[in-house]
């Protein structure tokens, strides 16, 4: 037997016992002839004791080094007063070593394994399986696993069934690009890795398992953030017979029940949780994930500005835009070099700069103020409710540009003025997203979401005259700003399948090759369904209060998609690309 108990279940009252522990050297220090060393192990730690009495022990103890495996048994004993750990779980006792054994010796490690020394993220990562010794890793690996588990027992409870659907399928882009797998035995055809597992989910609502989930891996190549892995993980359902109303009630539970058990300090902002289409949440907060943690939104000022001789207000009026204004309160305090990073803000978001006035004993003050009436700027501090001490900012443009940018600016002031509370979760549903969107990139209309989401009933007539203005019944959950779970209810009839693929530019031949299944699928009798998935990684960093995404999990890829540990992605031997028929061509430098 290694070990009698782990390193942090010692306690006061075990003040006596013979113990025996196992674990690694954390630290170790010479205190006048007496060895201090703290064991860890993947629970915490333990402060052990070599005494020069014993002399076989103390030379084990003299000989170790930092991460040295080591195996002990001693006595446990208090403390002296004044000297307990209030840090560590076992912190009133230590143990005096009478017989120590190193199991295992270990090379100088590339960096402490201490949480509270910053180590640069390459080396982490590089050296990850030394990372994820550490405290903090430890936790949120163990706390990734209750939080699945929590959620495959919620979903259980609901009486829905997880089914595994397969990791190398057909090449069907929903949206972003494929990882693709060359087959050996069929020259020049290729299995791809699902981005999620869309189709398959919406064919087993076709095979009657009607209330679907599955904690499923997805894939996109595509560049990486912060909040995104090109691996990644979904809890994906899928239910049939059902409005929308009803998978954004689990959703809801889900969500509620995991916050009260997992981080039961934090305060749900509100229950049930509020709502805003789309169209409201661009206008109001200038984004599809708004953070309503602080309120602050966005208004319009168009007709107080109309009649005014700022050219670049009017000018984008006549333009068929828009102002738009937001209140900063105590803002008139910011600086030059705040106001310019704002409008850098804005700038980085499309914006062709941001207006400002702030209001100070003085009176307003800025540069665009000898462009207004007196009146005029009254009018616009009546309506916004700025007082003295307060800033407006400005952004005129298209609508989604002037909202966008300055809603970007009002996530950057709350960030400045320490606006957002990390204690409180802001839940929200966005709906009513539009189904299509100009993709400039590639000069034609495409899905917002998938094309396998449902128009709007009363938008659906508008499809062929229309299509930009047709809304989708698509909703995403959004959780403090982040995009935590997206969704909609889906076509299940063939005809207006094929409709959408028509609008999206994929000719008939092009939706037989790529979605045949799907449309076949939907001839033998579909049943109406829709779901969503949660960005289960996401999720999981936001109750962890992790920066990023790669905290909590075990393996992630860096920013640019690779594996620094493993090295992937590798080149590989010339004669198993030869085997998958498949010559290299790389890039001119
Ligand atoms: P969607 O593409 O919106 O929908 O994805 C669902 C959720 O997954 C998370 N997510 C990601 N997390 C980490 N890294 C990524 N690269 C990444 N991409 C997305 C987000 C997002 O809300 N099949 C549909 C769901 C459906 O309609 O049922 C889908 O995949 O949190
Ligand atoms: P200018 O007249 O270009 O010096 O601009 C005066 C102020 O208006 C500067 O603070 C600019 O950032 C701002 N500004 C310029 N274009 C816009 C715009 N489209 N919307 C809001 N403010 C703008």
């Amino acid at each position: 037997m290694y070990r009698t108990h782990t390193c942090s279940e010692l306690r006061g009252s075990d003040e006596g016992k013979e113990v025996r522990l196992a674990g690694w050297v954390h630290r170790r220090r010479n205190h006048g002839g007496l060895i201090f060393m703290d064991l860890r192990d993947g629970y915490g730690y333990t402060q052990i004791v070599f005494d020069p009495e014993n002399k076989d022990a103390y030379a084990i103890g003299d000989e170790c080094r930092s991460e040295f495996v080591i195996e002990i048994k001693g006595l446990v004993r208090k403390r002296p007063e004044g000297q307990t750990n209030q840090n560590i779980d076992s912190g009133e006792v230590e143990v005096l070593v009478t017989g120590a054994y190193i199991l295992n010796k270990s090379i100088t490690p590339p960096f402490e394994i201490d949480q509270d020394k910053e180590v640069a993220e390459e080396i982490r990562l590089k050296y990850r399986y030394l990372d994820l010794r550490r405290g903090r890793m430890h936790k949120n690996i163990e706390r990734r696993y209750k939080m699945i588990k929590f959620i495959r027992d919620f979903m259980d409870k609901k009486n829905f069934l997880e089914i595994e659907t397969p990791i190398m399928i057909k090449g069907t882009p929903e949206g972003s690009r494929e990882y693709i797998v060359p087959s050996r035995i069929y020259p020049g055809n290729f299995y791809v890795l699902p981005q999620s597992p869309q189709q398959m989910k919406q064919l087993l609502m076709v095979s009657s398992f009607d209330r679907y989930f599955q904690v499923a891996r997805c894939f996109r190549d595509e560049d990486q953030r912060g909040d995104r892995q090109p691996e990644f993980t979904q809890l994906d359902v899928e239910m049939s017979f059902i409005h929308e109303e009803d998978i954004m009630n689990v959703a809801e539970e889900l969500v509620l029940e995991l916050s009260k058990a997992m981080i039961p300090d934090k305060k749900i902002q509100t229950t049930p949780f509020r709502r805003l289409t789309w169209q409201e949440a661009i206008d109001q907060y200038g984004s599809d994930k708004p953070d309503l943690r602080f309120e602050m939104p966005l208004v319009t000022v168009s007709e107080e500005v109309e009649n005014c001789e700022f050219k670049v207000f009017t000018g984008a009026l006549q333009n068929g835009g828009i102002v738009k204004s937001l209140l900063v309160k105590g803002g008139a305090s910011f600086t030059r070099k705040d106001t310019d990073q704002m409008e850098e803000v804005a700038k980085v978001h499309k914006a062709k700069g941001l207006a400002y006035i702030k209001f100070t004993e003085e009176g307003p003050q800025s540069t665009i103020t000898k462009f207004f009436k007196e009146e005029e700027i009254a009018k616009i501090k009546e309506k916004m409710g700025a007082e003295t001490g307060d800033i407006i900012f400005f952004t005129a443009d298209k609508f989604e540009v002037a909202c966008q940018a300055l809603g970007q600016v009002r996530l950057a002031c709350a960030q400045k003025l320490g606006l957002a509370d990390e204690k409180t979760l802001s839940y929200l549903w966005v709906t009513h997203f539009p189904l299509f969107e100009w993709n400039e990139e590639e000069q034609h209309i495409s899905a917002v979401h998938h094309p396998f989401t449902r128009p709007l009933d009363e938008d659906i007539d508008l499809l062929k005259e229309s299509p930009e203005k047709v809304r989708s019944q698509a909703y995403d959950l959004v959780l403090n700003g982040s995009e935590i779970a997206g969704g909609s209810m889906r076509i299940h009839e063939r005809d207006l399948q094929s409709t959408i693929f028509d609008i999206l530019g994929i000719s008939k031949k092009d939706a037989e090759l790529r979605f045949g299944h799907l449309l076949h699928a939907f001839e033998f009798g579909a049943p109406p369904h829709g779901g969503l998935a949660f960005g289960l990684d996401r999720l999981i960093m936001i109750f962890q209060n992790e920066p990023n995404i790669r905290e909590i999990i075990a393996f992630p890829k860096d920013q640019k998609a690779r594996d620094l540990m493993l090295g992937a992605p590798s080149e590989l031997p010339a004669n198993q690309i030869a085997e998958m028929h498949i010559d290299i061509r790389k890039p001119a430098e």
